[in-house]
């Protein structure tokens, strides 16, 4: 690539300017971004599938409206991120084919089974958690729009924790069983959730580089630590227990030491040994496949509708 165009490039993204679909970006920084934007559309996507297990079984007509909303905004989140992506020229099919064949990940956490309705609020509170904490430096990220696209995420998802946390505040303060499901949600989500920061910044392929290019705006370990600090105490205000021997205050640091993740794990799930994993994308592509009558519809009533103009 021509270094003057590259030496421009870096100049724009150093002054914090966005950098937009028609600019020009060196091809190594749109094949990223467009890594990391539809990686991030095939969580939220795959993501409504652990939920959606608990619509029909929400404990009240008020929870079940909430959760409704919720799946449905996650769904609108894939769609955003779809189009985001698809301005550094990938097409549609193309991402969803990546996704189907395996070639694409999505986030880990939603390869973790919904067993019972207190893993509602715990996801909720902390993966939505922890997608807030990732997804608000995104908002300044170099790309105008994966930036743009984050604003109204964020907002989203500030809900979708807030109702979370509510669920568990209402099964914390119940009876001794509902408490008990509320310790079980904890400690079955507590450390796939850490994991959604992706792994060590010193064992992060692409962290150096995002971070040159702000894709990035803090590091993985930087916002992992972040939500350390903020959901303990949240756990402790709900009376539960963090399932972390290790985890103690370091006045030092003014934030928590906190126990070794298990990156076997990790990595195993991420190569899709997940516990549902073959599920997720079983009906993922059973949805999809089900679904191309109503796309080729669409196709041929817009068809109709641009000759009719044409004519
Ligand atoms: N699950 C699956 N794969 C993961 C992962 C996770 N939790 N964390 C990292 N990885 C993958 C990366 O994608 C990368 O593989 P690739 O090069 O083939 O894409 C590899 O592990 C090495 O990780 P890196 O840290 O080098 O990769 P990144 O710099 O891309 O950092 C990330 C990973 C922090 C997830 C970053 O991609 C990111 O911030 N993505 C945008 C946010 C996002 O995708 N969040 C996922 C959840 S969305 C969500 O929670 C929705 C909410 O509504 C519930």
């Amino acid at each position: 690539e021509d270094p003057k165009l590259v030496e421009a490039f870096e100049a724009r993204v150093a002054a914090d300017e966005f950098i937009e679909p028609k600019d020009w970006m060196p091809e190594a920084y749109r094949r990223t971004l467009t890594r990391q934007i539809s990686q991030h559309a095939h969580s939220e996507i795959v993501g409504m599938l652990p939920e959606g297990n608990w619509i029909g079984r929400a404990p009240s007509l008020r929870r079940k409206a909430i959760l409704l909303a919720k799946v449905q905004d996650e769904g609108g989140h894939g769609l955003y991120l779809y189009c985001a992506a698809e301005t550094l020229g990938t097409s549609r099919e193309e991402m969803v084919e990546a996704l189907h064949s395996g070639k694409a990940k999505y986030s880990t956490i939603f390869n973790y089974p919904t067993l019972t309705w207190a893993d509602i609020g715990a996801i909720g509170w902390l993966v939505d958690g922890a997608a807030i904490m990732n997804q608000v430096p995104l908002q300044r990220t170099s790309y105008g729009p994966y930036a743009r696209a984050m604003v109204r995420v964020c907002k989203e998802e500030s809900f979708h924790q807030r109702q979370g946390y509510e669920i568990m505040i209402a099964l914390a303060n119940g009876t001794a069983e509902q408490k008990r499901m509320a310790q079980d949600a904890l400690n079955r989500w507590w450390w796939p959730s850490l994991m959604m920061f992706g792994p060590p910044d010193d064992n992060s392929p692409n962290t150096a580089q995002s971070m040159r290019w702000r894709i990035k705006r803090e590091t993985n370990d930087e916002l992992r630590q972040k939500f350390v600090d903020i959901s303990v105490p949240q756990a402790e205000f709900l009376g539960l227990t963090v399932p972390d021997p290790d985890l103690k205050w370091n006045a030092d640091k003014d934030g928590y030491d906190f126990g070794a993740i298990d990156w076997d794990e990790f990595y195993a799930v991420v190569k899709g040994e997940g516990p549902v994993a073959k599920e997720r994308m079983k009906a993922r592509i059973d949805a999809w496949e089900d679904g191309a009558w109503v796309r080729e519809a669409a196709d041929a009533y817009e068809a109709k509708r641009q000759a009719r103009k044409a004519a």
